[in-house]
């Protein structure tokens, strides 16, 4: 079965404890928070205060998705928000492998994500070092965007890249993930559905949870 991870950037702010409690109630697996700077991406969400305070809360663990310039810089303060799996991108890392070693020194596990036009290829050097790989399956910046079908090739390159190194690399999927395409994903080798519309604006999010968990269980 896949893992669940809802985006707390589709919530409604003005009630974060309460969507943050849903989650905990929920079977999802773990929060997915969305970091942005304005800069990699042209869109600002939020970042290390609402992080701090969703962790009081949070009774499953954070991963955070760093679309941020130099990632390096604030690595430590994320860790001391309370990320534990810390996501940077490959677009935004001059030096990847030193950006690695120093989430995982400080005890967090480590994520690369893709832009949908970087290949899985440009992994071939890191899978080794990496907890995670986060394809993005939209554009970063914005939630409620449509599905890139391109993104099932990319899918499965690196399912068999993992494999062939014999590695356990999970791979995450972040952007339109829907009930609908929860099943295929999984099928073509993800392992984290991430997913912040299809959840946070239906009308019963815990139900929609448990149905993305239960579109991928024969996996
Ligand atoms: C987009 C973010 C996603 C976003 C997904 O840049 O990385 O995590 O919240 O939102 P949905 O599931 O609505 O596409
Ligand atoms: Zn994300």
């Amino acid at each position: 079965m896949a893992i669940v991870a809802p985006s707390i950037l589709a919530a409604n702010f003005l009630r974060l404890e309460d969507e943050c409690k849903m989650v905990n109630e929920s079977e999802a697996d773990r929060f997915h928070l969305d970091v942005m700077d304005g800069r990699f991406v042209p869109n600002i969400s939020f970042g290390i205060p609402v992080i701090e305070q969703i962790k009081k809360i949070a009774q499953k663990p954070c991963e955070v998705h760093l679309m941020i310039e130099e990632p390096e810089k604030l690595t430590e303060d994320f860790r001391k928000a309370g990320a534990d799996i810390l996501i940077v991108h490959i677009e935004t890392c001059r030096n990847l492998h030193r950006n690695i070693q120093q989430i995982k020194s400080l005890g967090m596990k480590a994520g690369v994500a893709l832009n949908p036009h970087t290949p899985a290829s440009a992994l071939s050097e890191i899978l080794q070092d990496i907890d995670q790989v986060c394809i993005m399956s939209v554009n970063p910046g914005f939630g409620g965007q449509k599905f890139i079908d391109h993104t099932f090739k990319k899918i499965r390159e690196l399912k068999k890249m993992i494999a062939e190194m014999g590695l356990h690399v999970l791979i995450e999927i972040d952007g339109g993930v829907t009930v609908e395409n929860a099943a295929p994903l999984v099928h073509a080798g993800t392992d984290v559905l991430v997913a912040g519309n299809t959840v946070f604006k239906s009308q019963d999010p815990k139900k929609v949870i448990a149905q993305l968990k239960a579109a991928t269980h024969y996996s």
